[in-house]
């Protein structure tokens, strides 16, 4: 099919027929619409919102966290943890990085390896816009999709302004986090009607609750941040964790939420590089007339040192306190258990876990095996990055891995 039919509105009026039509215009959806024009492909890209990249928009707090230069397969969570490998290898942060340089777009890495605009998530969304309009993809928004079927030629879309048709379709609406922004499960689905399985979902990358009891126990803590190590298992993540009026936040805590399940514990050791118990042990010896919440303080924010000390029901001089007083001081900070009662949920959380079964993808082409022509790219697929960049990474990879084949 010429490029140019894309452009043209069927006979009837109430056709459009391409070769690729791209469902949602996201990160994922935007890169495969520019790598399959870009190879002569007529595409169009629907959306129902009224402006594209929505989440690109607010991601990062606004500077967009667009990808991790350490990416690698060991940073994703999937039942089947090989898939995410070849798209991840044939579309790396440094092709990422060579478009927003193509494309003077400032940006500077924050920390361990993230990625951000010097300027505005906007940025991006517009070099997206730039190089989807090079690459002639057409992009229709505000598009309710009504209903989706096999064709002998393809798949035909219909939607509340007609219907479209194409010999292949590529489906990028992403999970069900933050609903209010558009998110539908409208992947899982149409999964689901072309028969793919589609495994369980669960909001991740999320905050913490705490039950009533100890929510009010840490309440004079909302606010505070500290370094810190939260452990599940064997996993372990070292950045900061923030207690919040509903419980427990910061980096630390939404990396971990990705392994937490119901009824689990998780370990906070709070400064996991300062050695508390020497420290409080080397006080008492240097000032045992100062008191352990003093003492505490001077490596804990002061509030959390108060909180910890009432906790451990510990009082007086330190030079009155046995070692072990002192040890179980420390190991309230640093080996700290806590079974959180749940999430905040979708409302929430970055992304979505779980998804369309990789199983039933081919993962150089995230083409379904069973329905040929039909293809699911980013987060409705069960592939869930970590925090700092790696989600933004796999819409690009396997939406470019994607838009090679379409
Ligand atoms: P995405 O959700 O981006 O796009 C889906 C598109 O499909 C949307 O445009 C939507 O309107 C459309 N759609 C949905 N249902 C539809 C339907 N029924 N009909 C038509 N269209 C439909 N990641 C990262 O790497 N770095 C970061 O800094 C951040 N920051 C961040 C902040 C916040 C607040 C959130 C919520 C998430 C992040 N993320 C992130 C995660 C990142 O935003 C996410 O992984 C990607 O946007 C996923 O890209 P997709 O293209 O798969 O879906």
């Amino acid at each position: 099919m010429e490029k140019e039919d894309a452009d043209l509105i069927g006979e009837t009026g109430l056709q459009r027929k391409s070769d690729v039509i791209v469902i949602g215009a996201g990160a994922a959806g935007m890169m495969a619409a520019i790598r399959a024009g870009k190879r002569g492909r007529s595409v169009v890209v629907l959306d129902h919102s009224r402006a594209p990249g929505e989440k690109i928009r607010i991601s990062g707090g606004g500077r967009c966290n667009f990808t991790n230069i350490h990416a690698g397969p060991k940073n994703f969570l999937s039942a089947n943890p090989h898939f995410c490998k070849s798209a991840l290898a044939r579309f790396t942060p440094t092709d990422f990085i060579a478009m927003v340089e193509r494309h003077g777009i400032a940006w500077h890495e924050k920390t361990l390896g993230q990625l951000f605009c010097d300027d505005s998530a906007k940025d991006i969304i517009r070099m997206l816009l730039d190089e989807m309009r090079a690459a002639g993809a057409a992009l229709d928004l505000s598009t309710e999709i009504t209903g989706v079927e096999r064709t002998d030629a393809g798949f035909r879309v219909s939607t509340g302004q007609g219907a479209y048709e194409a010999s292949s379709l590529i489906v990028a609406t992403g999970g069900k986090s933050i609903p209010k922004m558009g998110a539908t499960g409208f992947a899982y689905r149409l999964a689901e009607q072309f028969g793919l399985a589609v495994l369980e979902t669960r909001p991740a990358l999320v905050p913490l609750t705490l039950d009533p009891g100890l929510l009010a126990s840490i309440a004079p803590l909302a606010g505070i941040s500290a370094p810190a190590e939260i452990r599940h298992g064997k996993t372990a993540f070292r950045e900061a964790l923030l207690f919040t009026h509903r419980g427990l936040s910061g980096p630390a805590i939404l990396q971990i939420s990705s392994y937490w399940r119901e009824g689990d514990e998780i370990v906070l050791a709070i400064e996991p590089d300062i050695d508390i118990a020497a420290q409080l042990k080397a006080a008492k010896q240097l000032n045992g007339r100062q008191s352990a919440q003093t003492a505490l303080g001077e490596v804990l924010p002061k509030r959390l040192a108060q909180f910890l000390v009432e906790r451990e029901k510990i009082s007086g001089n330190m030079a009155d306190l046995p070692d072990k007083a002192l040890l179980s001081l420390a190991a309230s900070a640093q080996n700290l258990a806590i079974k959180p009662s749940g999430s905040e949920g979708y409302r929430t959380a970055e992304v979505t876990l779980g998804g369309i079964d990789t199983a039933a993808l081919d993962s150089r082409s995230m083409e379904a095996k069973a329905v040929p022509g039909l293809y699911f790219i980013g987060e409705c697929v069960d592939v869930t990055g970590w925090l700092g960049g790696y989600n933004f990474q796999w819409a690009w990879a396997s939406g470019f891995a994607a838009g090679e084949c379409a």
